[in-house]
């Protein structure tokens, strides 16, 4: 089967899409990028491939480099495949001081993958990423929606070990009606 011709979104999301697009004045509709992407990652496997942006590129009638550059710019857009959970881990100056080097050294140790990868068995990304803007609460990681501060070693464990047993995946619609 063609992977291309599976991007499409759903009727219910391109209702949702119309919404968010109908916010902005006319001929703004690439104010509505930053969203939809959202939704895109969401609903195609919580990443974006080329083709899927270019789909995106097509609902906003604008050019798929306009796409491209942002998906590439934002460290909250995967463009590779990931896991079903993607453990973003901040590394910045404030949360490197608290401890993040030590988290990320758990975190693979415990995966058995390097910062950047994805386990064998689809269920777990490690991602580095820039501050999170939660700096009182280093260190800091983010897991979909959810922050959690003030992360120690077993605080991690206790987090693969819920997502693992109960097969949730982080990359959901935020948008969702
Ligand atoms: Fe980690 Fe700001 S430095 S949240």
């Amino acid at each position: 089967m063609n992977i291309e011709q599976k991007i499409i979104f759903s009727e219910q999301t391109l209702a949702l899409v119309s919404k968010i697009v109908s916010h902005y004045p006319e001929g703004k509709q690439k104010s509505a990028l930053l969203p939809v992407l959202h939704i895109a990652q969401a609903e195609f496997g919580g990443w974006l491939s080329v083709p899927v942006m270019d789909y995106v590129a097509s609902i906003l009638n604008i050019l798929p480099i306009e796409v491209y550059e942002v998906a590439t710019f934002y460290s909250m857009y995967n463009t590779k495949p990931v896991g079903n959970c993607v453990i973003e881990v901040c590394r910045t100056g404030p949360c490197w001081l608290c401890g993040a080097e030590e988290i990320i050294m758990h975190l693979e140790n415990k995966l058995k993958i390097k910062a950047g990868e994805t386990t064998s068995d689809g269920k777990f990304t490690i991602k580095l990423v820039e501050c999170l803007a939660d700096c009182g609460n280093a260190p800091v990681i983010q897991v979909g929606w959810d922050y959690h501060g003030n992360m120690t070693k077993e605080k991690i464990d206790e987090l693969i070990t819920d997502f693992d047993k109960n097969n949730k995946v982080s990359h959901k619609n935020p948008y969702e009606i």
